[in-house]
């Protein structure tokens, strides 16, 4: 299990400002230092939090696993090419959202992700699906030919009715059963912080957790070395 810090909240609050301060590079030396396995940043076609110098200077300096969330454009993938993040998260991205609000509708886009999943392979890039833990969904996913899916966490992380709850974690739990099954590797994020993802980590041949708002949040009383490293002592 490997824990990915996503850091682009400590670009939102540099943003707030447009200072040069929190210095993003040094939140991702830090955050590895503390115990996280990989840093994840997204580049959103707003440029709401994470700029294009962000991603071309912490490409340089992050040492472990450097994963890249991005929406499926043309642009994107010309600055991925450049970057060669290991891992390229494609998820769904509207202007007026607070946040990635659900997984990608890979149903009604077959033929547009398939185009793309083949020119990010051609560039000898890896790709993931942001997508719901649904099996049909999972099945298409596979089809299309990604080697990596990120299961949605957030239904869970928001629920507050334990029935609900407990459905929800069913779900994330059959539907990682099914990818692994169909040879896919998975990873899960979204809405986790140290509390809820002790049920997550139960589930069996989860790869990678990407974990960002609620580390940060919990940075601001503990500091960012304590908020990730609490989270790594869960996993481990
Ligand atoms: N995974 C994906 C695909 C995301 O878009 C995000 C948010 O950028 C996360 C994980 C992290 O979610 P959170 O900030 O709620 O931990």
């Amino acid at each position: 299990m490997f824990l990915c810090i996503n850091l682009d909240h400590v670009a939102t609050v540099r943003q707030a400002r447009q200072e040069d301060y929190p210095s993003l590079i040094d939140a991702c030396i830090l955050a590895e230092k503390s115990g996280a396995d990989g840093i994840t940043l997204h580049l959103r076609e707003d440029r709401r939090h994470i700029q294009d110098n962000d991603i071309y200077e912490a490409s340089k300096i992050i040492k472990g696993k450097f994963t890249m969330e991005m929406a499926s454009t043309d642009e994107m993938l010309e600055i991925a090419k450049r970057v060669k993040p290991n891992l390229l998260t494609l998820v769904p991205e509207k202007r007026q959202e607070l946040t990635t609000e659900g997984g990608l509708n890979l149903k009604n886009n077959k033929n547009k992700f398939k185009d793309y999943i083949s020119e990010v392979k051609k560039a000898g890039l890896r790709a993931s699906f942001f997508i719901e833990p649904d099996f049909e969904i999972i099945e298409i996913a596979k089809e299309l030919g990604t080697d990596c899916i990120e299961i949605h966490t957030g239904r869970y992380a928001n629920v507050k009715n334990s029935d609900i709850l407990f459905k929800e974690l069913e779900k994330i739990k059959k539907a990682s059963e099914f990818a692994y099954g169909l040879g896919l590797q998975v990873n899960v994020g979204h809405g986790l912080n140290k509390d809820n993802v002790a049920e997550i980590i139960k589930i069996k041949n989860l790869s990678e957790f990407h974990i960002g708002h609620a580390v940060i949040a919990r940075a601001i009383f503990v500091g960012l070395e304590k908020a990730i490293s609490e989270i790594k002592e869960q996993l481990k």
